[in-house]
């Protein structure tokens, strides 16, 4: 049986990170992407059989190098786990700052779109392909100040059911997962520019937010189910978290 190959993007931190640990021990070789090479060659280094590529998913040629990379492996690619993210700011729409927006949609539509348009002749050639997409509830609920952020996730959801119709026919899953609020070490203190304060405030009093492990676990169970089992779209929330704007606070 020739290797199976999962191709994580931003396992550097967060989901990402969990998802290759978590794949790893379901006994794919992944392979690890993101900008940091230290903190990729820290995971593989405890992973069993895992490999890592330092690409930039808002870089032609730095995802041609990676589809170029993976073509040269001994092995199938058949999971692509699109998670390169995240937020920046928390402007309304009227002080937008259009720098973080366009960072906002490099990052998560077109990273997406990228990676994905290079990697889908590996996925159709290994007969059994999956590709995930890490949206968020913000693909389908919008909030006061997020106006980027859901913006960007409502696109990627977008891309997600199109990939899916244009896909019908050829031997590619296209699975969405929209996780809610996510204890993640970077996410939060990304979005507010290091300010660690505000990024606290956004777990405060939340007894169990869910954390990376828990989002690895949802992509793995879509990711090895019989494959012609298609979860179109997973919504995980924390149980505090009864939708978005209800979340369950108890404070000292
Ligand atoms: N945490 C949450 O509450 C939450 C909720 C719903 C959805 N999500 C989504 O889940 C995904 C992961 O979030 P997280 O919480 O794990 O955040 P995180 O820890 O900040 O991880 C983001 C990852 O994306 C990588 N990345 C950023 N820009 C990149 C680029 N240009 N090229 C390649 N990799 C890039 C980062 O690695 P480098 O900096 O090393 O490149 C990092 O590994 C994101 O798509 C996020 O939108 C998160």
């Amino acid at each position: 049986m020739p290797t199976r190959i999962a191709v994580v993007t931003g396992a550097s931190s967060g989901i990402g990170a969990a998802t290759a640990r978590r794949l790893d021990a379901a006994g794919f070789h992944v392979v690890a992407v993101a900008r940091r090479a230290e903190k990729l060659d820290a995971l593989v280094a405890e992973l069993k059989t895992a490999s890592s590529f330092v690409a930039d998913v808002t870089s032609d040629a730095s995802v041609a190098a990676l589809a170029e990379h993976l073509e040269s492996l001994d092995g199938e690619v058949e999971l692509l786990v699109n998670n390169a993210g995240g937020a920046i700011g928390a402007e309304t729409v009227e002080d937008a700052d259009l720098a973080d927006w366009q960072w906002m949609f490099d990052v998560n539509v077109l990273g997406t779109i990228r990676v994905t348009k290079a990697l889908l002749p590996l996925l159709d050639r290994s007969g059994r392909g999956t590709i995930v997409i890490m949206s968020s509830t913000a693909g389908f609920v919008v909030y006061e100040g997020g106006g980027g952020y859901t913006a960007a996730k409502h696109a990627e959801t977008a891309v997600a059911e199109t990939l899916r119709l244009e896909l019908s026919g050829r031997p590619i899953r296209v699975v969405e997962i929209c996780p809610g609020m996510v204890r993640t070490d970077e996410f939060a203190l990304k979005r507010y520019e290091g300010d660690a304060e505000k990024a606290a405030a956004v777990y405060a009093g939340v007894a169990e937010p869910l954390v990376a492990e828990d989002i690895a676990e949802c992509v793995t169970w879509t990711a090895t189910l019989p494959h012609h089992v298609n979860i179109d779209r997973l919504v995980v929330r924390p149980l505090a978290q009864a939708a978005q704007h209800k979340v369950h606070r108890v404070f000292e």
